[in-house]
């Protein structure tokens, strides 16, 4: 039984495969309407979301299966004091595969240690956030038509971001990738993924303050929220929020087949005055999210269609 919990979990040859998958869905929906009938997604979330949890309920609903789960602890016996691994062994008895969102990095691999079914971790405190990197590689794929060969910056919250944890472990395992890094020097990247991602792979990084200085030099730029709900202290999450806003007049500057990436939600970081540029691909990159989640679960499953 496999899980994802880490991206590096799966290979990059494994990665490719879901990809092609997710690429195959799109051009043939009808071919997997039926593949998950008699199926069942739990969808145990302890911290809220909009697109991944709806996108994994989207998904396993467009594959014939169903659907059944909470949206938040307060709606679970979590607040009358149940663990994590009972929840997940109970949760086993019911379904076929757990999508589990938790606050605390690390909850998701406990429940892979316990559960009887595969679990997909959803987005665990700062941690990780998988399958928001296959999104992201899915419309990198989509956009540039490959996965190796370009320079990406990534803006914003690089301490809290899960998101941009996820996708640096997994895109330093492609060839020809140069990281750009722009943050205030409070909301820097971990010092482990410098060290153990690229200084330990001997992958080209540069750290830098403002946008303006390397826009001209992207080919991607992943915009970031900057995580209010990580912040102890009100005060300095009200002084960095806005640290970096993306719009028209910044983008005058960017190349002309940029791609921009957000994860979402977006508060002010892009202005929407960019949705309507060809170059935004934030919406379709949260649609990709939801056929890159059927071909994930598909793996898992261990369906052939
Ligand atoms: N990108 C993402 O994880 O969004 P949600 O928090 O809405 O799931």
């Amino acid at each position: 039984m496999k899980h994802l919990i880490d991206p590096t979990d799966l290979t990059v040859q494994e990665i490719d495969e879901i990809l092609d998958l997710a690429l195959d869905i799109i051009d043939n929906k009808e071919k997997y309407s039926e593949s998950c009938k008699g199926k069942k997604l739990a969808t145990l979330f302890f911290e809220p979301s909009t697109r991944t949890r709806l996108s994994f309920e989207a998904a396993m609903m467009e594959l014939g299966g169903n659907v059944l789960g909470f949206s938040s602890a307060d709606s679970s016996s979590a607040t009358k004091g149940e663990s994590v691994g009972d929840t997940v062994k109970v949760v086993s008895c019911y379904a076929d595969i757990i999508a589990m969102r938790h606050p605390k990095e690390g909850a998701p691999l406990l429940a892979s240690m316990l559960a009887d079914v595969p679990v997909i971790n959803a987005g665990d405190g700062g941690h990780n956030h998988p399958t928001q990197t296959l999104t992201d590689l899915l419309t990198i794929r989509r956009e540039k038509g490959r996965l190796n060969n370009f320079t990406i910056g990534l803006c914003g919250d690089l301490k809290f971001g899960r998101t941009v944890h996820s996708l640096i472990k997994a895109l330093s395992r492609y060839s020809g990738i140069k990281f750009v890094l722009i943050s205030p020097k409070e909301l820097k990247v971990p010092e482990y993924i410098i060290t153990e991602v690229f200084e330990k792979n001997n992958i080209e990084y540069e750290e830098v303050t403002t946008m303006e200085e390397v826009i001209d030099r992207l080919d991607i730029i992943y915009m970031t929220r900057v995580q209010k709900e990580r912040f102890f202290n009100e005060a300095e999450y009200v002084r960095l929020k806005d640290s970096y806003i993306l719009d028209m007049n910044k983008l005058k500057n960017a190349k002309k087949d940029l791609s921009i990436l957000h994860p979402l939600p977006r508060v002010n970081e892009i202005a929407t005055e960019v949705d309507a540029d060809p170059r935004a691909c934030y919406f379709r990159q949260a649609l990709n999210g939801k056929y890159v989640r059927m071909a994930l679960m598909l793996t898992l499953l261990g369906v052939n269609v």
